[in-house]
Parts: C-alpha cells; structure tokens; sequence
C-alpha cells in the first residue's frame, strides 16, 4: 500500500452497538448501474439525464474520470446530465485505474469516437484476481485490435463489426462492456451466456431510450443491432437491491423493523426468499419492503449466483445474519473464488466461522479442486464483542458495520472510504434508524 492510500484508508466510524435500529430508510439509486449509464452516456454527442444517482465514491469518480475525457458533466441533487459532445481524448487517466473497474467499460464508447481507447490496468476491490479476459476476448472478436503498452491496454479498431459471442461465464463487467460496443457496431451482435442482472437490463433501457436496438432472447442472449447514431435520454436508475437487502439485514440483526422505501421484490427474490428461511419476517408493500425481526434464527444453506440466484454481495450481510442462527449454517460462493477474507476480523470479534477449499452445499462450481476458500460453515448463534476492525473491501464494508451495530462496547471501524464508494450517507441512514454511529 502507498502512503497515499494508507492516508485514505484511515478515516473511521464510531459505533457503539446493541440499539435495535427502527424506522424508516429510503433506498439510493444502484451504484452497479449508475456509474456503467454515466459511462454509456459517451455513446452520444447529446444531452443525457440521469436521475436517482447515488452521492457515492465510486459515481464521483465515475463522474472525473469522464471530465477528464472532456465530457462536460453536472452533478447534484441526485441528478447528473452529461454533455459528451466535446470528448477530446481516447485516453483515461492511469489514477482512475486504482479506484475501481469502471473504465474498461470506455472501451467501446472511446473506439466509437476514435478508433482507439488507451485504458489504465484496473484495480478494484481484492475480492479474487478478477480478470478481464472475457472482455478482450469479445471485443477482439468485434474486430478491435488489443495490446498492453506502458500500463495502459490499447484497443483500436476503425468500426466494430458485429459477432456472435459465447461467454463462458455470465460476467456483469464483459456483458456490460459488450453491450457498449455492440449498440454502434456494423450488424447484430449476439451475447450468448451473458448476465442479465436487474441492473444490466436497467442500462439495456437507458440504450433503447438512446435509440439502440437491442433486446434479451432465450438462453440469456442479448442481441443488439448496431445503429449509426443514438441520441439524447432522461432515465432514472433503478434502486440499490444491495443496498436494500443490508438494511434488511440490520433490522433482523439489531432486533428492530425497518421499512426500506423503494425496495423492489422483484430484483429480491432469491434473497426475500432466503430471509423467510432464516425466519426473518418481511411484508412486501407498493412502495417498499418492511422487514421486522424475531427471536431466534434458522441455519440455512446458501449458494451465491448470478442473477437470478443469490447475488455475490449479498453474502456478506448474509453472513453477519447467520452467525446469529441457531445451529450450523453453509455459504458457498461460486461468482468470486476470493470472497470470504473478511470473517477472519469476524471471527476475532467471536463468530464462529470456519472457511474450505471444498464446494460446500448442493453443486459443483469452477472453483473446485483449485484450492480457494470460497465456502464457509458458519455456527450459532455466537455474542461478538466490539473490536476495532479495517475494512477490505466495499461490501465486506457494511458487514463489519453490521458487527460493530450488534457488537457490546464500542468499535472503531477503519477504511470507511470503501463503504462510501458504495453507500450514500451511511451515518445519516443508520443514524435516522436510531444506530449510534459516528465519524471519528
Ligand atoms: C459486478 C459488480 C459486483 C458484483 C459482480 C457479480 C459492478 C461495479 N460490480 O462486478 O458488485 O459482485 O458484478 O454480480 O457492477 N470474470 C472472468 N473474466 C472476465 C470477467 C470476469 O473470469 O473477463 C470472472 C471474475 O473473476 C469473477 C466472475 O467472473 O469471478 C464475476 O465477475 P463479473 O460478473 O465480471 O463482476 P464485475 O463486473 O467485476
């Protein structure tokens, strides 16, 4: 770590925990889809409005690095509008590759415009290694000439064309990243095996209101003919389902009610439906999910998955829950083979969490055999006690915010910029729910 970095990761909250949090809490705009339409909004020289833009880190960055294409953009009160007319340059700054993985997505839009992207190396959470081969490997397939030169990836090409393209794994960041090139390719590409996230279909509706042509077939295939020209939209980003289901979390765990306003059943389901397992009772209303508490829990096992399954970062909450069920529960984590580092401070603070090599739990996923810790056996209930605890990483984040809100005496949580990144106004949520929760 840089000194830099060490500096940025040192700003901590102060919980004191054991209040149940009570109340109301309106849901943001999803962060996974938001910073992938500001980038989408460089496939036209007109005006895009987005509303429902969480205030958070990583849609700040978003927003920079576009500025530092000369996209003009205005960013407040939960609106941004981007203006990309004046776009003067296909290469993106090499610090915006330290902070997440949004700007191989500009891949595409930057070859649009110039026949070339000049794309820094990524960084991004250290949750598996993450690598970007499905992306180049369907972009060079579309005709685009990729290479690694001094730290950036350079991909070229004059007009992309169309392909019919198989990913071997349903990943969010290469369909995404597809999906861009494809809507001003020559011909209909056609992304076989491709996520179909709640999130990706929401930015699939932003590009048909740019006047993309595009659409989601059988088999998870997303076909999309490439137009010449898409113009100007207003869209409003869907709500944060992972913000949604942490706070879902947090009234089962402090033993409160919470009302999440906004929170959508339908981008829910896996994980409404492995609550009712646990015993965490919800009531489902028009305009939001109410989810109450009880007693004691039930184990469960679960199996993270794409999208319909149960998402990769509702695990870790998840995992807070569980440590308060009554007997052995299992978790096994199949979408990223690295996701489980984070309960070792779990585990100081007094959760009883054991993690193996083997799939645990009904299926077989790509990870077997290849030594990962990527399942974890979780017993309870266990009492934790406050501890002072570093995050490493965004979603592992909210956990350990959710540890600290159950745990007795008083947690000092460190690296709360990687909570930031993701959740808008944390402390004024948690603290509007009665949590007792500060900035140090
Ligand atoms: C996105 C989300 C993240 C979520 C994840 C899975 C954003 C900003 N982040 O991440 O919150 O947890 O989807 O729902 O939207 N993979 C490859 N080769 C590739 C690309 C991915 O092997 O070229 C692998 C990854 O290593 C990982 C798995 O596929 O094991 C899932 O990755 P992916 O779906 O691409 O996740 P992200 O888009 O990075």
């Amino acid at each position: 770590m840089n000194n830099a970095s060490r500096v940025e990761n040192e700003r901590a909250y102060l919980v004191t925990g054991g209040k149940p949090l009570k109340g109301e809490v309106g849901v943001s705009g999803a962060k996974n889809a938001a910073t992938k339409q500001l980038v989408a909004a460089l496939l036209t020289d007109e005006k895009v409005t987005l509303r429902n833009v969480p205030a958070i880190g990583d849609v700040d960055a978003t927003v920079e690095m576009l500025q530092g294409l000369g996209t003009s953009v205005e960013f407040s009160e939960n609106i941004a509008t981007i203006d990309a007319s004046n776009v003067k340059t296909p290469e993106v700054a090499a610090a915006f590759s330290r902070k997440n993985r949004i700007p191989i997505l500009l891949m595409g839009p930057l070859m649009h415009r110039f026949g070339e992207a000049r794309i820094p190396m990524l960084g991004g959470c250290k949750i598996g290694a993450r690598p970007i081969d499905l992306h180049l490997e369907g972009l060079r397939k579309m005709g685009a000439d990729i290479v690694c030169e001094d730290g950036f990836y350079v991909a070229r090409a004059k007009r992309l064309k169309a392909a019919a393209i198989e990913l071997a794994f349903p990943s969010v960041g290469a369909t995404e990243n597809l999906m861009f090139a494809a809507v001003k390719a020559k011909g209909t590409t056609t992304i076989t095996n491709a996520a179909i996230e709640p999130e990706i279909i929401d930015t699939a509706m932003l590009l048909q209101s740019m006047g993309a042509l595009i659409h989601l077939d059988a088999n998870r295939t997303w076909v999309i003919e490439g137009v010449d020209k898409l113009h100007g939209a207003d869209h409003r980003v869907l709500a944060d389902r992972i913000e949604a289901a942490s706070f879902g979390v947090a009234a089962a765990l402090t033993r409160g009610q919470v009302f999440v306003r906004g929170a959508r059943q339908a981008d829910m389901l896996s994980f409404l439906n492995a609550m009712r397992r646990v015993g965490v009772p919800f009531t489902v209303e028009s305009d939001g999910i109410a989810f109450g508490s009880a007693e004691n829990y039930n184990p469960v096992i679960v199996e993270t998955g794409t999208h319909p399954g149960f998402m990769t970062d509702w695990q870790q909450p998840f995992v807070m829950l569980l440590t308060q069920a009554n007997g052995v529960s299992i978790v096994h984590e199949t979408v990223f083979e690295d996701r489980f580092g984070y309960t070792e401070a779990l585990v100081k603070m007094g959760a009883n969490i054991q993690l193996h090599h083997d799939c645990l739990g009904s299926k077989d996923c790509r990870f077997r055999h290849q030594n990962f810790l990527h399942s974890c056996i979780v017993s309870g209930p266990t009492t934790l006690k406050a501890a002072d605890i570093q995050i490493p990483d965004l979603r592992a984040g909210f956990s350990y915010l959710l540890a600290a809100l159950m745990a007795q005496g008083q947690s000092r949580v460190t690296g709360v910029e990687l909570i930031e990144r993701g959740y808008e106004n944390i402390i004024g949520k948690l603290t509007g729910l009665g949590a007792d929760i500060k900035a140090e």
